[in-house]
């Protein structure tokens, strides 16, 4: 069944047209992959997804339109997205910024039955949840920002660049985490990663943004085995 569906989304800043036409379905609870290299309109992507950045065309979650909408009506529908360069709030302590996550909803006894799900999923932070999130590693604050959004119960999870600044082995622990997510709350999941190997591993279709457009769109398995597309879209190998 299809969850994600956007059609001749065109979205920018100011006068400034970064996406073109980005058409593009995810099925409900699947993991899709966005690739594409720098500036090709990836965060903007996803920015227009949450309501972020002004956006025309069509944007619909289970039926429902989301276009148009704010943030936090986008958020309210069930959204959580996690932006590049995570967006916690670093003076305040690591429990306090997964509270934050859960800030449209309602009903306290299920807000501290996630948390103790959240740590279930991230022990690390169990252990550091008086602490500041600004002296958090870079691998903790990852896993802070998407224990954060997992707060909101999404329905659809939008991840960008969760590999950025980590070591391969905290990366790959994280993908590890994201898919079991994905497993076990069947929370459909939008990534957008540099590194498309792991990118690959883990998501079902996946898509090449290049100057705003959608150049390749497949199955995960299609992409990764096909090497000249990996040369000729990626830039390198995958
Ligand atoms: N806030 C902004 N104001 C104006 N232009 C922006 C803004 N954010 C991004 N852009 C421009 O939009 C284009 C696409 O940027 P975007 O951040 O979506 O690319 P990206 O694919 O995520 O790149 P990267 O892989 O480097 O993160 C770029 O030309 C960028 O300069
Ligand atoms: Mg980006």
């Amino acid at each position: 069944m299809t969850d994600l569906v956007v059609e001749d989304l065109v979205a920018g800043y100011g006068d400034a047209r970064v996406l073109h036409g980005v058409r593009l379905s995810v099925g409900q609870g699947e993991i899709c992959a966005i690739l594409g290299p720098n500036g090709a309109g990836k965060t903007t992507l996803l920015r227009a997804l949450c309501g972020m950045v002004k956006a025309r065309g069509k944007v619909t979650l289970g039926g429902t339109e989301l276009a148009g909408r704010s943030p936090d009506a986008v958020a309210r529908l069930g959204v959580a997205h996690v932006p590049e360069g995570r967006g916690t709030f670093m003076p305040l302590t690591v429990e306090e910024n997964l509270r934050l996550g859960a800030f449209v909803r309602r009903g306290r006894a299920a807000v501290e039955a996630d948390l103790g799900r959240i740590y279930t999923y991230f022990p690390v932070l169990k252990t550091r949840l008086r602490q500041a999130a600004g002296s958090l590693s870079g691998g903790e604050q990852q896993m802070l920002a998407i224990g954060r959004a997992l707060m909101l119960r999404p329905r659809l999870l939008l991840l960008d660049e969760p590999s950025l600044g980590l070591a391969p082995l905290v990366t790959r622990e994280l993908f590890r985490i994201v898919q079991a997510i994905n497993a076990e709350e069947r929370t459909t999941v939008v990534v957008v990663e540099q590194n498309a190997h792991l990118a690959l591993g883990i998501a079902q279709q996946a898509h090449v943004l290049e100057t705003g457009r959608i150049v390749l769109s497949g199955t995960a398995e299609r992409i990764r085995a096909d090497e000249q597309v990996a040369q000729s879209y990626l830039g390198y190998r995958v």
